[in-house]
């Protein structure tokens, strides 16, 4: 038996291991024991996806959150350290690009633990990003490297990985593999906001650091929602810290928000929405996925075959950019028939990757 450690915290990793984690359950060599660093943990951000994606119950909750990028990620390795001695696994999975990936990733990498990183590639080449730094020094460090696309493998042939003493495989975007098993039920699901079930509307998130502390930035963001919100609803479920940011800004929204919701519920509105409009990363492809265009609230993307082939505009913080984008794209007829993400068996690759190894 290979015996993994997966270490998650924040939303988007919930939901990457769901579909993860189902397949190593499903195999009869992998024993895998789930640590949740407790990045993430309002009930709509963390125990949702646990209950409405059947995740396995983390083992372990560190319970470290609402702290400083380098307390959170310092105190995380720390306690990390501690849980890997004991366990002992053969190999530690991480995930994306949060503080508790690589947090993750420095525990074991010290312990000389094997390190999978599932996502790997992605650039932004936005070192101001929390996010970017998180990637580039977990890619560095791991052992196995599971790129979503082909530009991410091509992201770290330039950057040398072909000399590393390390694997890169194109598996495919396990975010794709799930959302493909989700469609058939969502058609079931009641429509999560009743009001606008017979209605056209743009769904919408903001959740990224750049945006929602920068007081600027987020006014000429809400601004130019405002705009928008007078000629088409808006569904604005709110990350718990744009809510604050919103809060203490002066701009008053002209339309209503809602708390986060889970992931079934926002393949349901994806499905049927007009546009996406949206700071998140994940957000951006699973548009994609529901072939719908969507405007990015960036100056960069790591995602950047969407926008090469015209499904996506990075709008930035822009007002008027922004509301051009909204315009350009709302009506955009693309075709969605390409396959920039894999065949929706990015985690059976993982899986046959493991199974070679042992
Ligand atoms: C983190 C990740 C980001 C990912 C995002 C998904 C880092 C550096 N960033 O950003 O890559 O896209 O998760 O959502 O790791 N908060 C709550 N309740 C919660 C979660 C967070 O109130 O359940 C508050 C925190 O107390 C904090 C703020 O939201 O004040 C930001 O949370 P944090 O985990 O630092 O980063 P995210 O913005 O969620």
């Amino acid at each position: 038996m290979l015996k993994i450690v997966t270490i998650i915290g924040a939303r988007p990793q919930f939901i990457k291991a769901s579909i993860v984690s189902k397949t190593f359950k499903e195999s009869d060599f992998i024993n895998e024991t789930i640590i949740h660093t407790g990045q993430h943990f309002d009930f709509n951000m963390d125990r949702i996806f646990f209950n409405e994606l059947s995740i396995p119950i983390p083992k372990y909750n560190l319970n470290i959150n609402s702290v400083s990028h380098g307390e959170m990620t310092g105190r995380m390795i720390i306690d990390l350290e501690k849980l890997l001695l004991q366990e002992k696994p053969d190999l530690v999975l991480v995930y994306g690009d949060t503080n508790s990936t690589l947090a993750g990733a420095l525990a074991a990498k010290k312990l000389h633990v094997k390190i999978i990183h599932v996502e790997a590639g992605l650039r932004s080449f936005n070192m101001r990003m929390p996010e970017e730094v998180n990637r580039v020094l977990t890619d560095r460090i791991s052992d196995i490297l599971f790129c979503p696309t082909v530009k991410a493998v091509a992201n770290l042939e330039n950057e040398g990985f072909n000399n590393f003493d390390c694997k890169v495989i194109k598996n495919g975007d396990v975010m794709f593999d799930l959302a493909l098993r989700s469609k058939k039920i969502i058609d079931d699901l009641k429509f999560p906001i009743r009001k606008f079930k017979n209605q056209k509307f743009i769904l919408c998130t903001i959740h990224r650091e750049e945006n929602t502390n920068d007081a600027e930035k987020l006014k000429s963001i809400l601004n130019a929602l405002n705009r928008i919100a007078n000629e088409i609803e808006i569904i604005l479920p709110l990350h718990p810290r744009s809510n604050k940011s919103i809060d203490s800004n002066k701009t008053k929204l002209n339309f209503k928000t809602y708390d986060p919701l889970g992931y079934l519920d926002m393949l349901k509105l994806l499905k049927h929405c007009a546009l996406v409009i949206t700071d998140s990363g994940g957000l951006q492809k699973e548009a994609f996925f529901f072939k719908k265009n969507c405007v990015t609230l960036r100056e960069q993307t790591e995602w950047t075959e969407l926008v090469e082939n015209g499904f996506n505009v990075l709008a930035g913080s822009n007002e008027n950019i922004i509301y051009d984008s909204y315009k350009a794209m709302i009506h955009k007829n693309n075709n969605f028939d390409i396959n920039l993400y894999g065949n929706g068996n990015a985690s059976q690759i993982i899986l046959d990757t493991l199974y070679e190894l042992q």
